[in-house]
């Protein structure tokens, strides 16, 4: 495997391999890796001829008051499990390598970053946008893995390919679980004992929600309010910063189910932030 923390080498070697008509899978990541990051790299490899792994914790994307010092970071550890999932390239630059001192061009999905997690997180998508529009520049795949777990960076990132027509196709892949349904995280490290056994709650009530879709419930509104009280019984120390029903693509909100909706919440643990979602086809 190589390591690259030069971009302009990347585009290089990324360059060359597209020469040959090999294909390329991108999986871009902020590092930490768990088995979640895995199944994307896995998917990757079966999928394309060279597979690369950025590794990049972008600062962009972070709040001001966000964890962008605390966010985990493990590069040996990480460089290691890349190798043994096959990866050809690792991607680490620096930030300064990413992001000139005066950087002053972004890539915005406004219509898609309102809702969920765009509401407490109002700069977070910009990054994201922003930085995966340069990582395909530079690796030029043919392909990008990304995990549904961030259904809505998913989404943001599946418009902004077909809005700028950029020839990349974008799979979004399962969300992988511990054996509780907790969805995996590298935020999970955050967790302290007593909080990390009420977490599983969290994927409980998702499966709730479909349970009551499944028995007629159509109601956007009420299935947040009946969300809201199992929470509130199981989730002692949680807060909810949002629980939403809307449209999985345009993640507009929905008063009523139809076909296809998406339930999605973030939810605050003592100081951990989580997140995740559930998929409701009628
Ligand atoms: P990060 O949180 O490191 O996640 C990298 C990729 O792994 C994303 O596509 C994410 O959806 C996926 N992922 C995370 N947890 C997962 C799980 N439990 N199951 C399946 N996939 C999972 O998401 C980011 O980094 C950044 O925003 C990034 C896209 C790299 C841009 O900086």
């Amino acid at each position: 495997m190589e390591i690259l923390t030069d971009p302009k080498l990347l585009q290089e070697r990324c360059f060359s391999w597209r020469c040959k008509s090999l294909s390329i899978a991108l999986v871009p990541t902020m590092g930490s890796f768990h088995d979640g990051h895995f199944s994307l790299m896995d998917y990757g490899r079966a999928e394309a001829d060279k597979l690369i792994v950025s590794l990049f914790v972008n600062p962009t994307q972070f709040g001001p008051q966000e964890d962008l010092d605390a966010y985990p970071r493990n590069f040996e550890r990480d460089a290691q499990a890349a190798r043994e999932h096959g990866v050809d390239l690792l991607f680490a630059p620096r930030p300064e390598a990413m992001y000139h001192p005066d950087h002053a061009t972004w890539v915005e999905v406004p219509d898609l970053a309102r809702n969920l997690c765009g509401k407490s997180r109002p700069i977070h998508f910009r990054g994201v946008a922003t930085v995966v529009a340069k990582l395909f520049i530079l690796a030029q795949p043919t392909l990008a893995v990304f995990g549904e777990k961030d259904f809505q960076q998913l989404a943001i990132l599946r418009r902004m390919v077909r809005d700028l027509g950029l020839p990349v196709e974008v799979v979004g892949r399962p969300t992988v679980r511990e054996a509780d349904g907790l969805a995996m995280s590298s935020r999970n490290v955050y967790l302290e004992a007593e909080e990390r056994s009420s977490a599983p709650a969290i994927r409980q009530g998702l499966k709730a929600a479909r349970e009551w879709v499944a028995e007629g419930e159509r109601s956007a509104a009420e299935i947040k309010r009946r969300l809201e009280l199992f929470w509130a019984d199981r989730l002692s120390k949680g807060r909810i910063d949002y629980v939403e029903v809307v449209d999985p693509e345009s993640m507009a909100p929905l008063e009523t189910i139809a076909d296809r909706a998406l339930v999605a919440a973030a939810v605050r643990i003592g100081s951990t932030r989580l997140i995740d979602n559930i998929l409701i086809t009628v």
